[in-house]
């Protein structure tokens, strides 16, 4: 994938054939798709209604946001005011970017759980650093967050883990995330299996996890 910004108003992205499969699937069909959305817009805030620092809550980013978050979580149209895009980048700095659900945040930071084989958590532990955004679209609100990232300990993942619904920590175990797999069959199959297995409702936390 490449960037070509031309200049501070436009920016192309152009689409190298990374990934073979995508660009497969779209040549099927025969047809070139050339869409323009340069009409594409909706009226935003008109100045009167400008935002300015005298409305912030607090004058430290965490403590906003959590003033932010309180409202955001209480607003109608808002369905999981805890999702996140969260952009990684591998060494080499080839980025990628998922919605993911935030579980916490402190002084300390803001966590999310996932599973350490993904392709996230791969570039994480080649290059532990992460951008975040939030969009509360109704709210006419984002939020951007950057910095390092570390692991969580053992004790507080296991605490997640056992908090998540019995399906949910099944399914843990039976998908590989991001992993190419052979069918939607194959992947009932596992759950089947593993559902066999921790029949007795106790499912250990995997270690990628
Ligand atoms: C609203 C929403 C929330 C999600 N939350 C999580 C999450 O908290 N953790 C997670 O691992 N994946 C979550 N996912 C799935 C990820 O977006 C992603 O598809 C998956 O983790 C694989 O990403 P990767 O291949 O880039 O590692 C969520 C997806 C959606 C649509």
């Amino acid at each position: 994938m490449a960037v070509v910004c031309t200049n501070r108003l436009s920016l192309i992205v152009k689409f190298i054939e990374r990934h073979n499969k995508i660009f497969k699937m779209s040549s099927l069909s025969g047809k070139s798709i050339n869409v323009n959305l340069g009409d594409m817009r909706i009226k935003y805030k008109d100045k009167s209604k400008t935002f300015t620092e005298d409305q912030l809550d607090c004058k430290e980013p965490i403590g906003q946001f959590k003033a932010w978050f309180e409202v955001a979580s209480k607003t109608p149209g808002i369905l999981e005011a805890n999702a996140m895009c969260l952009g990684t980048a591998t060494k080499t700095g080839i980025p990628s970017v998922r919605p993911v659900l935030l579980k916490g945040f402190s002084d300390k930071g803001f966590k999310f759980y996932t599973n350490y084989e993904s392709r996230k958590g791969r570039e994480l532990a080649e290059n532990p650093v992460a951008a975040l955004t939030f969009f509360w679209e109704p709210l006419r609100r984002t939020v951007r967050i950057e910095g390092d990232v570390e692991k969580t300990s053992d004790e507080d993942s296991d605490e997640y883990f056992t908090s998540r619904p019995f399906a949910s920590q099944v399914g843990a175990h039976a998908s590989k995330q991001s992993a190419v797999i052979a069918g939607r069959e194959s992947l009932m199959i596992k759950e089947r299996e593993f559902l066999a297995q921790f029949s007795d409702g106790k499912v250990p936390r995997p270690p990628c996890w």
